[in-house]
């Protein structure tokens, strides 16, 4: 019986001690000193040793008992603290190491030149929509009362998806979505992209921004378009702005116009000026009364509501207003361009 103790003595110090980690201990306690382990066994092995010897060999037993857990627990400290150290060696912070510096940006061009304008408009009870950029035939064409042969639906000018699938080439066609979704009165104005098959140069880009807007009402007229824009032209440009409208033709306006505002730079004055090129004027981009076969192709009621709607290009706008002077540079991500917002 000693003999065995002894052994059994000797194993455990060594799994004890020779834990590696906490599991590794955990499984030497349960092995040895557990509720059915192996000196629990002995102990209970106790009624077979003679009488007269019984206490002796229960006095070691409770020392050997007393000895492994003195070890268990000096070994369980020893992992735990190891296994902090660890840790601190992972998350260390080396204070030492220079920080890394914090790169601070301004909006980009055309971000803050679409806020500016959206600022205006919000300001004058429009609200924000939004529609998609892939869209159908029938809202990017059919429904703004495009007649079937227009050179705009074209493969040359519009990226087609499938047959009847294709990009929007303008924001216009969320004119009709909103339409469909309410009754007037409607205010809203429309950011988005756009796309068109045009070959990339300093001017053009495949990939686009508009600003639409359309106000549906009773008794809407064209010079609640007109006052709307030199509203808009003032809040972007300054309070001596003037709006001209020229004719123009757009499938679902009628009249339709092209507008442009006194150039900010000269004031109209034009002589000389390099950002309107001697004009006097900045063109912006289209507008006009809402042909009323759109309106009724929504199901509103042409005899009573008018509206007017108009598009601004976005590009255009923010280079004249930044002197940016070729389209490319707003889509670079180019840092040396960036900075300068
Ligand atoms: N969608 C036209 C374009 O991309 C611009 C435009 C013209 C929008 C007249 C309008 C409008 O809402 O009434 O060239």
């Amino acid at each position: 019986m000693e003999n065995r103790l002894k052994e059994m003595a000797e194993n455990a110090r060594e799994a004890l001690r020779g834990a590696s980690d906490l599991d590794e201990l955990e499984e030497a306690r349960i092995k040895f000193l557990g509720r059915s382990g192996i000196l629990r066994e002995l102990q209970q092995g106790i009624r077979d040793v003679a009488k007269e010897l019984r206490p002796q060999v229960g006095k070691l037993i409770n020392k050997t008992r007393a000895e492994l857990e003195g070890i268990l627990e000096s070994r369980r400290e020893e992992l735990e603290q190891l296994k902090v150290h660890e840790r601190g060696d992972e998350q260390r912070i080396d204070v030492t190491l220079p920080g890394r510096a914090e790169h601070s940006s301004g909006r980009h061009p055309l971000l803050a030149t679409l806020d500016d304008m959206l600022e205006i408009f919000l300001g004058l009870g429009y609200t924000i929509a939004h529609g998609p950029e892939v869209e159908n035939y029938h809202y990017g064409f059919e429904a703004l009362n495009y007649p079937a042969d227009h050179p705009a639906m074209d493969e040359q000018a519009t990226f087609y998806i499938q047959d009847d699938v294709l990009l929007r080439s303008q924001t216009s066609t969320v004119q009709i979505r909103v339409m469909e979704q309410q009754e007037p009165p409607v205010r809203v104005v429309v950011p988005g992209r756009c796309f068109r098959r045009d070959t990339v140069d300093a001017t053009h880009s495949h990939t686009f921004h508009q600003l639409e807007g359309l106000c549906v009402d009773e008794g809407i007229t064209m010079a609640d378009l007109k006052g709307t824009l030199l509203a808009f032209g003032k809040g972007m440009f300054g309070e001596d702005t003037q709006v001209r409208f020229r004719p123009d033709f757009f499938p679902f306006t009628e009249p339709s116009a092209e507008f442009a505002v006194t150039c900010f730079a000269c004031h109209g004055e034009g002589e000389g000026c390099r950002v309107c090129k001697g004009s006097g004027w900045i063109e912006l981009g289209g507008a006009g009364m809402v042909d009323p076969n759109v309106l009724a192709g929504v199901g509103y009621d042409t005899e009573r509501y008018t509206g007017f709607a108009f598009g601004v290009g976005i590009e255009r706008f923010a280079m004249n207003r930044y002197g940016i002077p070729d389209m490319r540079l707003l889509y670079s991500g180019d840092m040396r361009m960036l900075r300068q917002f």
